[in-house]
């Protein structure tokens, strides 16, 4: 039985959010999941981000700031972009061939200060054993400290490899991978990272409305240290996606424990 692999789709790969567009970017999506359908044999979650629209009304009411600072407006029309882009995302997966179960994170997840304190796996579980594909995203949650606030779709990621003790999360962005600013002011492609190279590495972006790259990372070595696999894709490139999930050495950043523990 091949293990289970997390794959988290990001908004700026599901939209173009640089260009304004709310437009699903079909024809990449279509071939990314009729590929998984026709190259995959292994259990497979995916979470997908927020696309363009998602992103505008959460920011428009600043929700993930919370119930004191944002209002109960801007919890139901960001949930509401949130279910339509969702169904979207659904429509396109069965018309590509694959078995897609929504779990809207809004219910499966509770967070305290934005981290996610409790969870129900069950939904998740029940439609692995089934051979379907569990399907959630970053979305609206209630909170335990804040009311409600926005939760990443690359922390739900994490936390259900984690948990689901998947062999790997392939995270699909906009980007090659995590770039980095050489001293002489160059940018490149960083490989191979462990977290005190992480720690090293100067972020070429400027961080977006959830924290850009570096905070990506950052949470993603909880997942490393869990002993799980992740790597940093350009989503925009079907075939470095797939080659990823296949266990394929493709361009992007792989993450690792620590360059120290690999040679020992
Ligand atoms: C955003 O999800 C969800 C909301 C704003 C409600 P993500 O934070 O996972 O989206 P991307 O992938 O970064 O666009």
């Amino acid at each position: 039985m091949e293990r289970l692999q997390v794959l988290k789709i990001g908004g700026s790969v599901l939209t173009d959010k640089r260009s304004g567009s709310n437009e699903l970017r079909e024809g990449l999506l279509r071939e990314v999941f009729s590929r998984i359908r026709d190259e995959l044999a292994g259990p497979l979650v995916l979470v997908h981000g927020g696309g363009t629209e998602v992103h505008r009304v959460a920011v428009e009411y600043n929700v993930a700031a919370g119930a004191e600072r944002s209002s109960t407006e801007g919890l139901a029309r960001t949930a509401l972009e949130v279910r339509r882009l969702n169904l979207k995302v659904i429509e396109l997966m069965i018309s590509s061939g694959l078995l897609p179960f929504s779990v809207p994170a809004s219910l499966a997840f509770r967070t305290t200060g934005g981290r996610i304190k409790s969870a129900n796996l069950d939904p998740f579980l029940a439609s692995l054993e089934h051979g379907l594909i569990p399907v959630t995203c970053g979305d609206v949650v209630f909170d335990r400290e804040l009311g409600f606030t926005v939760l990443s779709g690359d922390s739900i990621a994490v936390y259900l490899a984690t948990k689901l003790r998947a062999a790997r999360i392939v995270y699909a962005t906009d980007v090659d991978g995590v770039l980095a600013r050489d001293p002489d002011g160059r940018t490149r492609l960083v490989p191979l990272m462990d977290y005190e190279t992480h720690r090293r590495t100067v972020y070429t972006e400027v961080p977006d409305a959830t924290g850009g790259m570096a905070a990506k990372v950052e949470e993603a070595f909880e997942a490393v240290e869990a002993g799980v696999e992740v790597v940093i894709v350009n989503g925009l490139r079907p075939e470095r996606v797939i080659g990823a999930l296949r266990g394929e050495r493709v361009e992007g950043t792989y993450l690792v424990r620590s360059f120290s523990s690999k040679k020992s």
